[in-house]
């Protein structure tokens, strides 16, 4: 033992779906993809938004990691086949996949519209399943197992008013621990962060007032605010070798808001 961590993420090969995020902050996915990288793994980072994509690339880069970006709509199959296909063209495996894409959405059933409801659906379910669809014969090809980690939501388990929000999460849940049970015979195996509250540019790049960023922050039974960096530790742990006996686990990462009675905010 020579005091550094292994986790055995030398040359896999990973796709962030969702791996950017606004100027040089750090969101969930954004944090995955550094974490993976400085672990050892080849990483490629996808975004609508190709400016994004390569930001986290050239942090990586500045990290001495190695990584790629490509950019696609990720609720669209061909798009998703081409990000699988790039990934095996570039490096000839693939072995993790974080599934990290979801956006919010903050009415009820009754104020929601119907075209809101099939968007966020869209968007926090269609790219999951169809980057695994693609993802896992490339994984079993690859011949020594895969990770997916999806990425959910308290909301799941907890909801606060964010309805359609809530229900996509939920539906995470189901279909990540399916998934587990499909494909768990050929080594592969599938888990689901739920974050709490954490400060990503997706929360506050529309502003958030001082009370409602310690509200946040107090929901926590420790009274500490989570980042992405929380996250993608989370991330890179499941998607390790350390994590070889964990599959179909739902995995809070909320500071305790879960168990906590303090509003969230
Ligand atoms: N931030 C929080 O407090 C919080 C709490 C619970 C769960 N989460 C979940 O964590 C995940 C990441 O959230 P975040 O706030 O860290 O965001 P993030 O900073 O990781 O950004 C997500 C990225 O996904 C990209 N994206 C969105 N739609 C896409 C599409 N169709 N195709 C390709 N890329 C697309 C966006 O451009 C963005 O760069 C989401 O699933 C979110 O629901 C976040």
């Amino acid at each position: 033992m020579n005091g550094s961590l292994d986790f055995g993420l030398k040359d896999k090969v990973a796709i962030v779906a969702g791996g950017g995020a606004l100027g040089q902050d750090i969101g969930n996915g954004r944090a995955a993809s550094i974490l993976l990288a400085e672990a050892g793994a080849k990483v490629l980072v996808v975004d609508k938004d190709e400016l994004l994509a390569e930001t986290t690339v050239q942090m990586i880069e500045e990290r001495s990691g190695e990584a790629s970006w490509i950019s696609g709509d990720l609720t669209e199959s061909d798009q998703c086949k081409k990000v699988v296909d790039f990934a095996i063209s570039k490096w000839g495996r693939l072995d993790i996949l974080d599934n990290n894409i979801g956006i919010a959405s903050k009415l009820s059933v009754v104020d929601e519209s119907e075209e809101n409801w099939d968007h966020i659906m869209d968007i926090n379910l269609k790219p999951m399943f169809l980057m695994s669809k693609y993802a896992i014969p490339e994984m079993i090809k690859s011949g020594n197992g895969g990770s997916i980690v999806n990425i959910s939501s308290i909301s799941a388990t907890r909801p606060k008013g964010l309805t359609t929000y809530s229900a996509s999460k939920g539906a995470v849940l189901s279909l990540s621990q399916a998934m587990a049970v499909d494909h768990g015979a050929d080594g592969i195996r599938v888990n689901c962060i739920l974050p709490g509250p954490v400060y990503t540019p997706m929360v506050y790049s529309n502003g958030m007032s001082k009370d409602h960023r310690s509200q946040r922050q107090n929901a926590s039974l420790i009274e500490i605010e989570g980042d992405g960096w929380d996250i993608g530790k989370a991330v890179v742990y499941l998607s390790s070798n350390w994590a070889r006996y964990i599959t179909g686990h739902l995995m809070v990462v909320d500071g305790g808001c879960s168990l906590s009675a303090r509003p969230r905010g």
